[in-house]
C-alpha cells in the first residue's frame, strides 16, 4: 500500500524535533509548579475584574473563582491569580492524567496537525476509526456512535431504545440518578432544580437504589417496585437507565446481585438496558464499570463521556437503529480523539485496572487517610464513599450549605473538590489517577483535615 501524505508528515524528523522542543519548553515551566501557593496580591485586581467580566457575560458567577492560566503540572494547576492548587476534581472528571501530561500533549499535537479541528459524521479521519475500534473491542458491544456530550450520548441511547421498542414510551430510572441536562435528560435526572420551568412530557418511573446496609432488603424493595410498575403499564417501558455508581447523586455504588436481578426482569420484558458510564468509565477495576460488576451478558447500550475525552453510545447489533435516527455535525475534535486513544492505551498499559490496579489502590489510600482523620476527630468526617477513582466523604453533618461552604474554604486552602448527593451532601474527588503521587494524596488529606477543623 502506498504511503499517504499524512504518513510522510508523521515520519518527518522535523515533527519529532518540534514535539521534543515543545515538550521541553512546557516541562521547563511545569517544573516550577512544585506545590500549592497562594494568589499573588499584584494580580488581584486584574483577576477580580476578569471574573466579574466573565460572570457578566455568562449571566452568573462561577462556582469557584477559577480562571486557569492553561498550565499545570500533574495534579497541580496554575490559576491566573498566580495561585497553584491541587486539582482533585478536573471540572468534572476530565483530567485523568492531570495537567500537561507529556503523552497527552503529544497526542494533541498529532490532532493539531490534522487537517480538521473538528471531525464530523460526514467527515471522519482514520483516527476516529482507530478510537471506535478500541471502544468496540474493549466493550465487546457491536457498534459505536461518537457524539459531543454525555447528555447527547444518553439522548442517542434513548432514541435507539424508543425506536426499537415502539410504541413503548415509558422510562425506568433510579431514585437519585443524574443523566445530564438536555430537555430529555433533565426530565429523567431526579433533581427538580434542573427542570424548573421546563415542560415535562416524558413518563419516568423511579426504582429505589441499592443500600449496602440492607443488601437483600433493598434488592427486594427494588424488584417489588419494578414489578409493580410493569404490572401497571404492561408493554409500556422502552428502557431502563443505570448508573453503576451513582455520581452526582452522592457516590453510591450498586451491587452485582442487585443489578443482575433487576436486569433479568427487564430482559424478560424486552426492556432495553442502558448503562450511563459518563462518570464511571475508566474509574473502577475494569475499563467499563458494567464489566467491574460482571454484567457483560446483560447490557444493551453503554454511554461514555468525561475522562474518555470524547462521548459515545455503544450498542448491540439488536439495537442498531434504522438509518436517519442518529446523526449530528460533530463527532469530536481531532485533538480529543487522539488524546482519548492515548489515555485508554495508557490506562490499560500502566495498570489502572484489576483488583490491585491504580484505581482501586487510590481508593485504599484515601480510606486509610480519612480513617486516621476520623480517629483523631471522630465527628468531622465520614467515609470515604464511592469506588475506585470516585472518592467522596461526608464532612461535618452533611448539611448542604455547610458542605458547599466547606468546598469553598478548601478551594481557598488550595484543593479543588466538588459536592455531590443530597441529605447528606458530600464532598467528592475525581483524582487525576495518571498523575497523582502518594504524597499528593497525603498533602491533600492534610489540607482537608485543617479545613474541616476551621469550617
Ligand atoms: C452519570 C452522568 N450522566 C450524564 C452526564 C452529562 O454529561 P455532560 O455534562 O457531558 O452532558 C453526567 C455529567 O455529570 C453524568 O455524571
Amino acid at each position: 500500500m502506498s504511503i499517504t501524505h499524512l504518513g510522510a508528515l508523521k515520519a518527518n524528523h522535523r515533527l519529532a524535533e518540534a514535539k521534543k522542543m515543545l515538550l521541553e519548553a512546557v516541562s521547563e515551566q511545569q517544573k516550577k509548579l512544585t506545590g500549592i501557593r497562594p494568589s499573588d496580591p499584584e494580580r488581584e485586581q486584574y483577576y477580580n475584574n476578569a471574573l466579574e467580566t466573565l460572570a457578566k457575560y455568562r449571566g452568573a458567577p462561577l462556582w469557584y473563582p477559577y480562571l486557569g492560566s492553561g498550565i499545570g503540572n500533574g495534579a497541580l494547576v496554575e490559576l491566573m491569580d498566580g495561585s497553584v492548587k491541587y486539582d482533585f476534581i478536573g471540572g468534572i472528571g476530565v483530567h485523568h492524567f492531570g495537567h500537561g501530561h507529556p503523552e497527552i500533549i503529544s497526542a494533541c499535537v498529532e490532532g493539531a496537525i490534522s487537517d480538521l479541528v473538528m471531525q464530523g459524521h460526514l467527515q471522519q479521519n482514520t483516527d476516529s476509526l482507530e478510537l471506535i475500534d478500541i471502544l468496540v473491542t474493549e466493550s465487546k458491544l457491536d457498534h459505536c456512535f461518537l457524539t459531543t456530550s454525555g447528555s447527547m450520548a444518553n439522548e442517542n441511547a434513548l432514541k435507539i431504545a424508543f425506536q426499537k421498542n415502539h410504541p413503548a414510551k415509558r422510562i425506568l430510572a433510579f431514585e437519585g440518578c443524574f443523566c445530564g441536562r438536555t430537555l430529555a435528560m433533565s426530565q429523567i435526572t431526579e433533581k427538580p432544580m434542573v427542570r424548573e420551568g421546563l415542560p415535562v412530557d416524558l413518563d419516568v418511573d423511579y426504582i429505589p437504589f441499592y443500600s449496602p446496609e440492607e443488601p437483600e432488603k433493598s434488592t427486594k424493595r427494588a424488584i417489588e417496585t419494578l414489578k409493580k410498575f410493569l404490572w401497571r403499564h404492561p408493554k409500556g417501558y422502552a428502557l431502563m437507565i443505570f448508573e453503576m455508581i451513582q455520581g452526582e447523586g452522592g457516590y453510591y455504588p450498586g451491587d452485582t446481585e442487585f443489578f443482575r436481578q433487576i436486569m433479568e426482569v427487564l430482559k424478560n420484558h424486552n426492556i432495553a438496558i442502558v448503562i450511563d458510564e459518563v462518570q464511571t468509565f475508566g474509574r473502577t477495576s475494569k475499563l467499563f464499570a458494567f464489566q467491574h460488576f460482571g454484567l457483560q451478558d446483560l447490557v444493551d447500550m453503554v454511554n461514555i463521556g468525561k475522562l474518555a475525552q470524547v462521548c459515545a453510545t455503544l450498542f448491540t447489533d439488536e439495537y442498531n437503529p434504522r438509518p436517519g435516527l442518529l446523526s449530528q455535525t460533530f463527532t469530536s475534535s481531532s485533538a480529543a480523539i487522539h488524546a482519548s486513544k492515548t489515555m485508554i492505551h495508557l490506562m490499560i498499559k500502566e495498570g489502572f485496572f484489576g483488583p490491585n490496579g491504580k484505581n482501586m489502590k487510590i481508593n485504599e489510600h484515601f480510606t486509610k487517610n480519612f480513617k486516621s482523620i476520623a480517629k483523631r476527630h471522630p465527628n468531622i468526617i465520614r467515609g470515604p464513599y464511592g469506588l475506585g477513582a470516585m472518592v467522596a466523604f461526608t464532612p461535618l453533618d452533611g448539611d448542604s450549605n455547610r458542605i458547599i461552604q466547606f468546598g469553598k474554604n478548601l478551594f481557598q486552602a488550595g484543593v479543588m473538590s466538588f459536592v455531590c448527593g443530597r441529605d447528606p451532601t458530600r464532598a467528592r474527588f475525581l483524582p487525576p489517577v495518571g498523575a497523582v503521587r502518594p504524597q499528593d494524596i497525603d498533602s491533600v488529606t492534610k489540607i482537608v483535615e485543617e479545613t474541616l477543623l476551621c469550617s
